[in-house]
């Protein structure tokens, strides 16, 4: 399959290249399109077929339920059980925003492949102007995880979904980076108080201030449950080819590290903030400036991507605090590096 990549810039409306993007979705193809998160690969909720496809691209396992994706908020009772206020109250303040809101799923609309045979239903409303468009002209629901090979960073440019699906899919649509840079926050509000499955740009203290108590649960707290409530979380995520050691963000800690894995035959890449730059690592990806965790987020999947373009065979990470976005920020760190650090007392 040829894959196109199409330029959906702010010059020009674009009207021609949308048509095509909703002829494909209702045909039941995938399409992929950028959201202000991270680029999603789309099909129809409603068309298992279609989903199916979904899954084969990114080699994504059955059993990892899909986000849904729509255009207004109108739309969610089509899907929806029961809104509760609260929920309702979620919407209005945080959408179209990185906020995925988990609620029970009336049942036999959406495509059972969607929710992967659970009785809920993760639903957002994106906040780009190419997804919003898309999903308005569409006027259906769209399945969309993050259009990455299962288990690779997620993209945050159209080049990264190329890299990833190049023949495995028609179409992308081109939105330049994606402003986020992390998934949205994924919220289950079907417990009471609700619980953070995943951290993401709306933060524990943002919903809170709306909704009053929320839970966002330790790594001790992850590892009891048997059962990881947000299925994809048990997966290797977001890994580079060479394996990433966390490190703390300390510059005596960071060149010793460098010169004792170079010792050892490593080629080092180190991911940092822009400061950290001079202290002789073989390659040198910056985050942005140290304490902007904006930046560092933004950069962090372009950055071990970038490790995979040189011939570095592991990887350093610094780490921020889990304030704020800081907790999305350290929840993917923790993953792409399999929880491993490098540790001064430990060498
Ligand atoms: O920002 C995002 O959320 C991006 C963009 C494209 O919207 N999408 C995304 O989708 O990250 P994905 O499939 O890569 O991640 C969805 C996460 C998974 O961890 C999945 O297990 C969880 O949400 N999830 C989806 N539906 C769920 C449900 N009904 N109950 C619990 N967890 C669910
Ligand atoms: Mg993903």
């Amino acid at each position: 399959m040829n894959t196109k990549r199409l330029l959906v810039d702010n010059d020009g409306d674009n009207e021609q290249i949308y048509s095509q993007a909703v002829d494909l979705l209702n045909d039941g193809e995938v399409v992929a399109f950028p959201t202000e998160t991270v680029y999603g690969l789309g099909a129809v909720a409603t068309d298992e077929k279609a989903v199916k496809k979904i899954f084969q691209a990114k080699g994504r396992p059955s059993d990892n339920p899909l986000i849904v994706h729509i255009g207004t908020i109108e739309e969610v009772s089509d899907y929806i059980e029961h809104i509760s206020e609260n929920a309702l109250e979620l919407m209005n303040v945080f959408w179209p925003g990185p906020l995925t809101i988990v609620m029970k799923a009336k049942s036999g609309i959406l495509a059972p492949n969607v929710t992967a045979g659970l009785s809920t239903v993760g639903i957002r409303m994106p906040d780009h102007e190419v997804a919003l468009r898309l999903l308005r002209k569409l006027k259906k629901p769209v399945a969309a995880p993050s259009a990455n090979r299962s288990g690779k960073p997620s993209p945050t440019k159209a080049q990264h979904v190329e890299e990833d699906l190049q023949g495995k899919i028609p179409l992308i649509l081109d939105g330049g980076t994606t402003g986020i840079g992390l998934e949205s926050t994924v919220l289950d509000m079907t417990v009471t108080p609700p619980v953070i499955l995943r951290p993401g740009g709306v933060t524990k203290e943002m919903l809170q201030e709306v909704i009053g108590e929320v839970i966002q649960p330790n790594k001790e707290q992850q590892k009891l449950d048997s059962i990881p409530k947000a299925p994809g979380m048990k997966y290797t995520h977001y890994a580079p080819n060479a394996p990433v050691l966390l490190i703390e963000k300390d510059q005596h800690t960071v060149s010793t590290a460098i010169a004792y894995l170079q010792k050892d035959g490593y080629k080092v890449a180190l991911l940092a903030p822009i400061n950290f730059s001079k202290l002789g690592s073989d390659y040198f990806f910056a985050f942005g400036q140290e304490e902007d965790k904006e930046q560092m987020g933004a950069k962090l999947y372009e950055d071990l991507r970038a490790c995979d373009k040189t011939d570095a065979t592991i990887i350093l990470a610094t780490t921020t605090s889990t304030e704020g976005v800081g907790a999305a920020i350290m929840n993917r760190l923790e993953k792409a590096a399999g929880g491993k650090w490098f540790r001064l007392s430990e060498i």
